[in-house]
């Protein structure tokens, strides 16, 4: 079966009208969309895809920004689709982000920097199911696939 990455359009980001120019880096990479929808996330799976940072001083105010408005979640696929999506979004901090990323292009905080992507095949599976069952996760064939 293919990796999975889970990804999450950020509140500040769904709010700016960035939807469509994110996941079409996604897609055009050559990435496939298996599952998508937008959410108003709850308190408790945002503590739960956060869990790694608690107690940190960056954690609360994390935690305030995640459910401050809707977010996209969605899982995405591809050969080492962990690496495809993180090098797409960009480093952490926006204004270290490469200049083409996600981040770099669109981002200028730390907190608010725009998307999130798993950083480990088992972290992905993790949060994926956080947030999507798994009769809502489809396959297909895409771009290539229906040409090869
Ligand atoms: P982290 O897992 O280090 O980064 P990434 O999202 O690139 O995997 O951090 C998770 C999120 O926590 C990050 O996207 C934004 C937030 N964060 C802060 O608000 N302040 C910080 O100093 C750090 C390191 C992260």
């Amino acid at each position: 079966m293919a990796e999975k990455a889970f990804v999450m359009i950020k509140p500040n980001a769904v709010k700016r009208g960035l939807i469509g120019e994110i996941i079409k880096r996604y897609e055009q990479k050559g990435l496939k969309v298996v599952a998508m929808k937008m959410i108003k996330m709850k308190k408790a799976q945002a503590e739960e895809l956060y869990k790694v940072h608690q107690g940190k001083d960056f954690y609360q105010p994390l935690i305030e920004f995640i459910l401050s408005g809707p977010v996209v979640v969605m899982i995405i696929e591809g050969p080492r689709v962990i690496e495809a999506v993180r090098s797409i979004n960009g480093e952490t901090d926006p204004l270290k982000a490469q200049a083409g990323s996600i981040r770099g292009e669109f981002g200028i905080s730390v907190r608010k920097n725009i998307v999130h992507a798993s950083d480990s095949i088992q972290s992905a599976e993790q949060e994926w199911k956080i947030f999507f069952e798994e009769n809502e996760i489809f396959e297909y064939l895409c771009g290539f696939e229906n040409e090869l």
